[in-house]
């Protein structure tokens, strides 16, 4: 992804930064301690990011910036990584539960949160099976979405490989986050136009949500992207490659159940003044 997926197109001043000097840590398997980049400042935290654990780039700071004013309270981060947007939003939430997959980025953001001073329910699981039965208030992600040919995996390549067209995650965020939202609930999740935005509008709406873009950034192709540009053209995700791609953030919200139901019951002017 340019973002996730590759490396950052997108320019920001947001952008990670390793910390210059690195950590000493044990490396599985050497018998040794080795001096291994592991800290990543990112927007004033302290954040983990060993071998497996995805170093946050620039689509991390657009979903934190398009939901910043909206987070309120409980709050899940899914596919969270080194926990970058879970950490990032706490202090406006009631309660952060942030998930993923991969046990490394689940010990490293539960170590972030300490060193941060930050309270987060961190779990592990394949998306939502890990909050089967639980809404929120809002629901935030960032998942793999770079298109890959199958074969065998790249090292790392869980946190950006999205399967063949980009949308092995995606598509399952679509479909899935609406039964976890409460009414007037938000989902807002980033991905790149080569995963074909429109899908994930017409997946939203189909399970009764609001989906709409509300952050756009185009920019050229991110390395892991360029990486696989036979594939990107073969699946017809890059119509134009001069055009490299746009990362958006899509906000998609539940509407209020009980107001809908009120305003059909009730006469049209029950309703004025409210949304
Ligand atoms: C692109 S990284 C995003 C990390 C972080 N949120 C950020 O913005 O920098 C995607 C993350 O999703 C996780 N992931 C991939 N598939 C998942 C799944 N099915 N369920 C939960 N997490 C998943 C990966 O382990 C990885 O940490």
């Amino acid at each position: 992804m340019s973002s996730s997926s590759s490396t950052p197109t997108v320019n920001s001043s947001a952008r990670s930064k390793r910390a210059r000097r690195p950590s000493v840590v044990p490396a599985d398997g050497l018998g040794a301690w080795v001096a291994i980049p592991v800290i990543t400042q990112y927007r004033g935290l302290r954040l983990l990011t060993p071998h497996g654990v995805f170093q946050p780039r620039s689509d991390a700071g657009m979903l934190i910036d398009a939901a910043r004013r909206h987070i309120r309270g409980e709050v899940l981060d899914v596919c969270t990584g080194s926990g970058v947007v879970a950490l990032s939003v706490a202090a406006a939430a009631d309660a952060v539960t942030a998930v993923d997959s991969s046990r490394a980025a689940v010990a490293a953001v539960r170590v972030a949160a300490l060193v941060n001073g930050v309270a987060v329910e961190v779990l592990h699981g394949d998306l939502f099976a890990a909050v089967t039965g639980r809404t929120f208030d809002v629901i935030l992600s960032n998942p793999p979405y770079l298109p890959t040919p199958a074969g065998r995996p790249a090292p790392g390549s869980h946190a950006w490989d999205g399967g063949h067209d980009g949308r092995a995650v995606i598509d399952r965020l679509c479909r899935d986050a609406a039964g976890h939202l409460r009414p007037g609930g938000d989902l807002f999740m980033v991905q790149s136009s080569l995963a074909d935005t429109e899908r994930s509008l017409a997946m939203l709406r189909q399970t009764g949500l609001h989906p709409a873009v509300v952050l756009a950034h185009r920019g050229a192709l991110g390395p892991l992207a360029r990486a696989r540009l036979g594939h990107l053209r073969a699946i017809g995700a890059l119509p134009d490659p001069d055009a490299g791609e746009e990362i958006v953030v899509v906000r998609a919200r539940r509407p209020l159940e009980r107001l809908v139901t009120r305003s059909r019951r009730a006469p049209a002017r029950a309703c004025r003044g409210r949304r």
